[in-house]
This record gives C-alpha cells, structure tokens and sequence, in this order.
C-alpha cells in the first residue's frame, strides 16, 4: 500500500474537539458547557479523572497544529465551543472567542493545513441546558442563530463544515441512557432531542449555504458493523433494527427519507413531535456524509430495550478484538459500511471523517511503541483503498486523534492518539504509529 495508490486529491487528516483538548473552561469569557458541568463531578467519570486544562490546546494550539503539519497531514479538523463563542448560548458574542480561532484558524492556514470545522461537538453550553437543552424547540432557533455567528466570523477562512459530530452518539448517550451529559434518559426525552437536532443540522446546512454558497458541507455519522448471532430469522431481524437505529437513523431523515420507520415501525410516534413543513425542511443536500466506525456489533433478539427489541452480544462475552474500552475493533466492517453507504444515491462523497482505536501504549525513554494501533490505522486504510478501487466515493481518512486527550466518561485513561501526552506536563512525543504516518506521507 502507497499513499500514492490512493490518489493526489484524497484528503489526509486528523481531528480533535474542543471539550476534549482545548482546557480554559472558563477563561476569557467562556461559560461552561454541559460536559464541564457533567465532568466536575469526579463520580461521572472512570477513575474520578478532573480533565483540567485537557491538552491545553488553548494555549499550545500552534505546537499541535505544526505536527499534524509534520506528521504530513493536510486536513485539520477541529470543533467550535458553542459557549466560547456565545457563553450564555443565546445573545451576546464573545469577542475573544472569535479571536482565539481566528488564530486557530490562521495557525493551521500559515502551516498549510486545511482546517475543517466542525460546530457542535457534544458540548452544549449549560444555559441552553438549563432551557430544556435539545429537548426544547427553541433549540433549532437558537443552534442556528450560532451557526450563523460562525460562518460570518469564520467564513472568509472556512469553506469545510460539519455541522455536528455524531447525532447518534450525543442522543442516544446523552438523552436516552442517561450515560453522557446531560444524563437525561428516557424514550420521550430521545424523540424529541433527536427530532430538534434533525432540524438543526438541516436548518444548519442552510444557513451556512445561504451565507456562503461555495461552502463544503458535511455531518459526521457515527455507525457500527453489525451482524446478527446467527442465522435464525428473528435474530436477522433484531439486526435490521440494530442498523436501522445505529446506521440509518439520523442519516435518512436528513437525505430527504424519513426516519427509518420500515423496520422499527413505532419510530413513527416520532411523528408527535413534527410541525407543520418538518418534513421537508428535515432534508439537506450535503457535499459529503463523514462516517466514523469505532466497533463490531453483533446482535440479537431480546425484549430489552422495548422499541427495538434488540441487544448485543457484549464482546468480552464472545470472541473478539478488544481495545482498551472492550470495543470490537473489526476493521473490515469499514469495508462492508462504505458499501452499504454508497448505495444512498443522495450521497455525493464519504469521507471517513474519524478513524481511531485505543489501546494501552509503551513509553520507553523516548519511544511510544504502539504497534497494535498502526496495524489497526494500516488495516483500515487498506479496507479504505479497496472500497476506493471498487469505485466508491471515498475522498478522505481523518485520524482519531492528534493527541491524546479526554476521552468523555472514560477519562483520561483510553489514548487515541498518534502523539503521546503527558498529561502532568504537557509533553508531547510522536508514537510508532504517528512515525508511522510521518514516514507514509512524506514519501
Ligand atoms: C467521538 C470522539 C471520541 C471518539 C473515541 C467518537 O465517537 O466523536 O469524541 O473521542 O469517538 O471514542
């Protein structure tokens, strides 16, 4: 495998998030979002970890954007926080948080990077929260009015958006299983959030258009490889819904589809919370669908949860490939879900917009030898260029993650990093894997 192979124009990258890396909670105007109010309490997160400055990417931005340069990256992708732009949520701008990715944005044009900005990153800001957060209508009101704040700051700099990183995740976590802030839980608390935020990234997508009409403009998906248990029919089934809920169901509506009410049919008393023209407007036609494959889902039938009607067969239950979060880490299911995507006539290009895996690493002096994440990056990209070969529409592989960071609930502990941190001082070393990438695409 060459870099060449997969050709001149594909889109080489890595991201990072903003609650994850950038520290100064609340400095210089910002206010805190969601994920500092949920992470102040030690309870919430894996070893009581208090994420502190993070990477302290507020500070020592221009360090991390000059070694994706030298890792030979050329995509940065990076999150804006919503709080730091506009603290309470609504009203007033806050004129040093524009200026901070002002500088963002410059450090990565001044290394030749180009940055692609994601806007919402899971970290609502409290004051939303505190109205209900995507529970409340409004939220559609207010997420754009903010989107629009952006593409006139950034807009001359910025062409490349993703509207939000990974619907699913923040829901389903979030508003459904009372697992990721804000811990709200519940099937009514699900539809609701889920239908808003369905508007607010189509409604988004507009906005941006409407202020920038050459705008490159995606939305970052999170998606699973399933499988049912065996061959048996109800299990088969059980899976279908699985993909349904894990696959297809923030995509659908937004391609112009609906929610995917074929196989989970009592997804339609999502229906109660539509207005007038929800249909339509529920559809915006994306540049590109970024996807982000973490894990192997193997699935069955089960009467829990209700609705769906189907579980997974936990991998540390069954034989597999655990990483550090004793995920399913099954790199040729990238293969079978670029397929599977590339059948939506509606999508122009995929971009694999997160790739990454966890796993513990060895630091000896000055090394970071973490040879199972390199065989990890190398066996998805050659999933990658055979889907490519194939002719699919995939332009582009972004790295989970630059740097180690804070990895949500789990803290600090699971690192997905091509750099190595230390989090006592912040020193960086680049690992195997990221010498690895170094090496690939500066030759
Ligand atoms: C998220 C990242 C997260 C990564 C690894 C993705 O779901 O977008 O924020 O750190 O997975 O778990």
């Amino acid at each position: 495998m060459d870099k060449d192979d997969f050709g001149d124009d594909f889109l080489w990258g890595t991201t990072i998030s903003a609650f994850q890396n950038e520290g100064a909670a609340l400095k210089d105007g910002k206010k805190a979002s969601i994920w500092d109010t949920f992470t102040a309490n030690t309870d919430n997160v894996n070893n009581s970890d208090q994420i502190g400055e993070a990477t302290a990417f507020y500070t020592n931005f221009a360090k991390d954007i000059a070694s994706a340069r030298e890792l030979g990256l050329k995509i940065f992708r990076f999150s804006l926080s919503w709080s730091r732009i506009i603290p309470n949520g609504t009203g007033e701008i806050n004129k040093k948080g524009i200026e901070f990715y002002h500088n963002v944005i410059d450090c990565c044009l001044e290394n030749e990077l180009i940055p692609y900005v994601t806007l919402y990153h899971w970290d609502l800001p409290q004051s939303v929260e505190d109205k209900g957060g995507w529970i409340n209508r409004e939220s559609i009101t207010w997420f754009t009015n903010y989107v629009e704040v952006c593409i006139n700051n950034f807009g001359s700099k910025v062409s490349n958006w993703i509207v939000m990183n990974e619907p699913m995740t923040f829901v389903g976590l979030g508003y459904f299983m009372g697992y990721h802030a804000p811990k709200r839980k519940g099937i009514v608390s699900f539809m609701k959030a889920a239908h808003h935020v369905v508007m607010s990234i189509a409604e988004g997508g507009r906005v941006i258009r409407r202020f920038q009409s050459n705008a490159n403009i995606g939305i970052a998906l999170s998606c699973s490889y399933i499988k049912p248990i065996n061959k048996l029919p109800k299990n088969v089934r059980a899976a279908k819904r699985m993909e349904a809920m894990l696959n297809r169901f923030f995509l659908e509506p937004l391609l112009g589809l609906g929610y995917p009410c074929d196989a989970i049919p009592t997804l339609n008393t999502i229906r109660a919370y539509f207005k007038d023209g929800d249909n339509e407007k529920m559809a915006f036609d994306f540049d590109f669908i970024g996807i982000q494959y973490y894990f192997r889902v193997i699935a069955k039938h089960s009467l829990n949860p209700p609705i769906l009607f189907a579980n997974e067969v936990h991998p540390t239950q069954r034989k597999a490939n655990l990483n550090a979060m004793n995920l399913d880490v099954f790199p040729k299911g990238v293969y079978k879900l670029l397929k599977f995507y590339s059948k939506y006539p509606q999508i122009k290009q995929i971009i694999i917009s997160e790739s990454g895996v966890c796993y513990p690493d060895h630091k000896v002096n000055n090394h970071v030898y973490d040879a199972r994440r390199l065989q990890y990056h190398k066996s998805m990209l050659k999933q990658v260029l055979k889907a490519k070969q194939r002719g699919i529409k995939v332009s582009g592989y972004f790295v989970w993650t630059l740097v180690d960071n804070f990895e949500w609930r789990e803290g600090f502990e699971p690192r997905f990093g091509l750099i190595h941190t230390d989090f006592e001082t912040q020193e960086r070393t680049i690992k195997h894997s990221g010498l690895w990438f170094k090496k690939f695409l500066n030759t």
